[in-house]
């Protein structure tokens, strides 16, 4: 269908406005927004694993409530990063391995590992049980790295 002089000239203003998006460039802006979302998640999450990781080296009390608080927190976000790994993703921003795309099943493992392990997590804070939190720490930050050397560029 032929767009009108007039129709042109709104359709320019609604793309001008990002209120119109063409489907290719509408694409773009989903892997986009998927890589950022991920690596957020991430970004996070880091934060308040190091919090954890300070806590077990005495850098910051062993309190059974403000350390359960951040170990809920790595928890919830524990769930987040991986909604944005989404086909075409491989591309753009990030560092992740294509890898991801081609060995699922590992990945989606390691992810399930964190996941469980974050819950143990605040199990053990809640019963104020240091000596199982520091290793059920050491036993999830193996799981980061894991991930990261299979998955993730240098
Ligand atoms: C199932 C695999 C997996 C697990 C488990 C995992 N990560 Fe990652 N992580 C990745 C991948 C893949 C990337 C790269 C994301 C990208 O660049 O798009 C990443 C990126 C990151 C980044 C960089 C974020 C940025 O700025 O781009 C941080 C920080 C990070 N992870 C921390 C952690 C921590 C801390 C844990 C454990 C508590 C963890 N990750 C567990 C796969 C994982």
């Amino acid at each position: 269908m032929m767009l009108r002089a007039f129709d042109k000239r709104w359709v320019l203003v609604l793309l001008a406005a990002g209120m119109l998006i063409p489907p290719a460039l509408a694409q773009d802006r989903r892997t986009e927004q998927a890589i950022k979302h991920r690596r957020a998640a991430f970004t996070l999450m880091a934060t308040y694993v190091n919090r954890l990781v300070q806590t077990a080296e005495g850098q910051r009390p062993f309190d059974a409530r403000l350390t359960t608080a951040d170990a809920r927190v790595v928890a919830q976000l524990s769930q987040l990063p991986w909604e944005g790994f989404i086909e075409g993703s491989e591309r753009g921003d990030t560092r992740a391995r294509e890898d991801i795309w081609l060995d699922d099943d590992k990945f989606k493992a390691y992810a399930a590992d964190l996941q469980r392990q974050s819950l143990t997590l605040v199990t053990v804070t809640e019963a104020g049980d240091l000596k199982r939190f520091k290793a059920t720490l050491v036993e999830m930050r193996n799981t980061c790295s894991a991930c990261h050397k299979a998955y993730r560029k240098d």
